[in-house]
């Protein structure tokens, strides 16, 4: 059995440099365990110096209290010190709420969804509802509906692209009207903002585009009304000094049919087209089962794209999709 003399020269030469190893509060406590408490080390020899021989005695006892008095100044300082070290760390970690803020950068709407917006907002204005229909249709609502039937010139214009399944991606939002007469009874006023496809892509052109169609149907709703619908969005859209000229033209489901150009006061006097329009051909009314004897209206459709152009002053319609934000930016 190891003798308390033994015991004290062990940690004489053991403990100061345990204590000095502690880092923590964790590990301080286990060493004040270990060695100071109640049931420590210098307690265990104290209470054993009974077993020494007698003439040891006061050396052990003078040794052992020397010891006590060393490690518990030293057991002090070390405590102050990582209770010091402990706070600044955590003061590390706190969070300076004076700090100015991260900036994170925000996005914008896309140039086209702000146009498509702004003429929404404005048809909506004049008692529009917005409405919306499939991108893949059948040919029946895309063309046939639409006084298309097969066969017909009009559908070498659309470049149509086709599924397998014989159905296709919409060419025009003029499908929109017939869901919505199909659906619901007349009186109705929409518009139908959406994309739209077709099989053509250059400078001007591209594969996917965006159209908004109106349809304005009641019982007495002439080509007035349509004139001056169209007249009132455009002065809105892009300005009260823009000019406008309908020009005779043909689109199978209206009739008479009309193409709108625009032209600016500071312009060249160049005249821009932007929309087709017209009266509901009979035929279309037929289709969905509305009495023509009874109901009369107006549709027209017009491209986004070209009227953000014009809007913008932009002259490259790929600069839309290539998604540069030095372009998307500015709007
Ligand atoms: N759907 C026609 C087009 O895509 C535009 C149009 C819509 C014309 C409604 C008349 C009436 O060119």
């Amino acid at each position: 059995m190891t003798s308390a003399l033994d015991k004290l020269d062990q940690l004489e030469a053991k403990a100061p440099a345990k204590l000095a190893d502690c880092e923590t509060v964790e590990q301080l406590e286990q060493f004040r365990i270990e060695y100071l408490g109640r049931n420590g080390k210098l307690r265990e020899i104290l209470s054993s110096i009974g077993s020494v021989p007698a003439e040891k005695r006061p050396e052990v006892g003078k040794r052992a209290n020397i010891l006590k008095n060393r490690l518990e100044s030293s057991f002090k300082e070390k405590q102050a010190d990582v209770d010091s070290a402990d706070k600044a760390d955590s003061q590390d970690k706190m969070i300076d709420v004076t700090l100015p803020g991260r900036q994170s950068p925000s996005g914008s709407k896309h140039p086209i969804n702000l146009v498509m917006e702004r003429i929404v907002e404005i048809f909506s204005q004049m008692g529009f509802d917005t409405v919306r229909g499939p991108e893949v249709e059948t040919d029946y609502y895309n063309f046939e509906a639409l006084n298309i039937p097969p066969g017909h010139p009009a559908r070498d214009m659309h470049d149509t692209f086709y599924l397998e399944d014989g159905r296709l991606l919409r060419t025009h939002t003029s499908p929109v009207q017939i869901h919505v007469m199909e659906a619901e009874q007349p009186p109705l006023q929409i518009i139908a903002p959406g994309r739209v496809f077709r099989r053509d892509a250059d400078v001007t052109h591209s594969p996917v585009f965006h159209q908004v169609e109106g349809l304005w149907i009641d019982q007495k709703v002439s080509f007035a009304d349509l004139k001056g619908t169209l007249e009132l969005f455009v002065r809105r859209f892009f300005g009260a000094e823009t000019k406008l000229r309908f020009r005779p033209s043909y689109f199978p489901f209206t009739e008479p049919s009309a193409e709108i150009d625009i032209a600016f006061d500071h312009g060249d006097g160049e005249w821009l087209e932007i929309l087709g329009a017209g009266m509901v051909d009979p035929e279309v009314f037929r289709a969905v089962g509305y009495d023509p004897e009874e109901w009369q209206g107006f549709a027209f459709g017009m491209g986004v794209e070209r009227m953000a152009m014009l809007k913008y002053g932009i002259d490259n319609l790929q600069l839309f999709y290539e998604n540069d934000l030095r372009f998307l930016r500015q709007f």
